[in-house]
């Protein structure tokens, strides 16, 4: 067993599915909510759509609610969400020493550059979660719903080679480690655009991809999205099956012809719905400035029109503080939502 011992911080989703993987073949530690403590602590399954599985199961003293009061030559993962990362930042300065190694998990722009400033001397690593995960409750099962790889900065000072990570020699885990984070950061914020669309379509994904309207708003979000990228010199690298240019183009195409060619990206459960969407509904804040804000950030840096990215953005800041009734939706037509976003 590797001496290091791996602390997640903010053991959600991510963070439980990454810690209890990893629990197979290291020291894992979580710092989480009750909820996700007691889950783990009664044990849990572990599940891929390929079929792969296994078990775990926490003990007592691998469980916190908070964080020791000092952290030194760990692996952290920090896996809270975007709108967390100024809070976790302030709870774990001056707490952790230099030879640590701190994975940044979050979705979309901008979280690991805060991480990177404010623990200067670690080694500060982004990582891009490819793959959903989804909490069965009646079974008790984390499953990784999707195909997906967990994408890992190669960073300057330690590499796999020194031994902090290796693989997983599992399917559960996927590892890769890309040689230009930034392009696929942005190739995996490229595909996260549907997120606010799905959260203001206010159906499942599955039925948001079906309507023609909404797939011309994610189409429209994604070509700024493709001239921002280019005017950054990034070549987006492949994350479908069809390279990132393609997949607006995919996107517009009629109903009758979408349905044949693009019947893989309509594999997915027929109730599942983007994260943003339950961040509404729980009156959470939702991460949108970090995914479609960044693109509007990128925008104005390179002068570009950034019309769609800026009024979904703006919409869905909107819905995320209007509370009527205990209702958080637009309940907008496709055809509406897609006037008012594209302008
Ligand atoms: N879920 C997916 O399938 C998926 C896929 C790819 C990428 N991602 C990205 O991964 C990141 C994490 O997402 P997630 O879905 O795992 O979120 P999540 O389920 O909300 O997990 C984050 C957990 O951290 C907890 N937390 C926040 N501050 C904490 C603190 N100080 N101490 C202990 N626990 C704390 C949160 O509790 P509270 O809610 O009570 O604050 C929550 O339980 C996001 O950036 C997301 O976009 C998610």
């Amino acid at each position: 067993m590797n001496k290091r011992v791996h602390w997640i911080y903010g053991s959600g989703l991510i963070g439980s599915y990454l810690g209890a993987v990893l629990g197979q073949t290291y020291q894992v530690q979580f710092i989480g909510r009750d909820t996700w403590n007691q889950r783990l602590s009664a044990g849990i399954s572990l599940e891929d759509y390929s079929g792969a599985s296994a078990t775990f199961k926490a003990s007592a003293s691998q469980l916190h609610t908070t964080r020791p009061a000092r952290l030194d030559h760990a692996v952290i993962w920090l896996t809270v969400k975007c709108t967390a990362i100024e809070s976790t930042l302030l709870d774990l300065q001056g707490k952790v020493g230099h030879s640590c190694t701190i994975i940044c998990c979050q979705n979309g722009i901008g979280t690991v550059e805060k991480v990177k400033a404010a623990f200067p001397e670690c080694n500060v690593l982004h990582a891009v979660v490819g793959f959903n995960v989804v909490w069965d409750e009646a079974n008790t099962v984390l499953l990784r719903a999707t195909e997906g790889v967990l994408a890992i900065e190669i960073g300057q000072s330690e590499s796999t080679a020194a031994g902090w990570l290796t693989s997983p020699d599992t399917s559960l885990l996927p590892v890769h480690w890309p040689k230009d984070m930034q392009a696929y950061c942005w190739a995996k914020l490229q595909l996260n655009l549907a997120n606010a669309v799905n959260a203001l379509a206010d159906i499942p994904i599955k039925q948001m991809l079906l309507d023609k309207y909404f797939r011309q708003i994610i189409a429209a979000l994604m070509d700024e999205l493709l001239a921002v990228a280019t005017a950054k010199g990034f070549e987006l690298p492949q994350l479908t099956k069809v390279p990132a240019v393609w997949v607006p183009r995919l996107l517009r195409l009629p109903n009758w012809l979408f349905t044949r060619i693009a019947s893989k990206m309509l594999d997915i459960d027929e109730h599942a719905r983007s994260s943003m969407w339950w961040d509404i509904q729980a009156g959470k804040p939702t991460e949108i400035s970090y995914l479609n804000g960044a693109v509007v950030e990128g925008a104005k840096q390179h002068g570009l029109p950034c019309t769609a990215n800026k009024n979904i953005t703006r919409l869905v800041e909107k819905v995320s503080v209007d509370d009527t009734n205990g209702k958080r939706a637009l309940e907008m037509s496709p055809q509406a939502l897609k006037s008012v976003i594209l302008g």
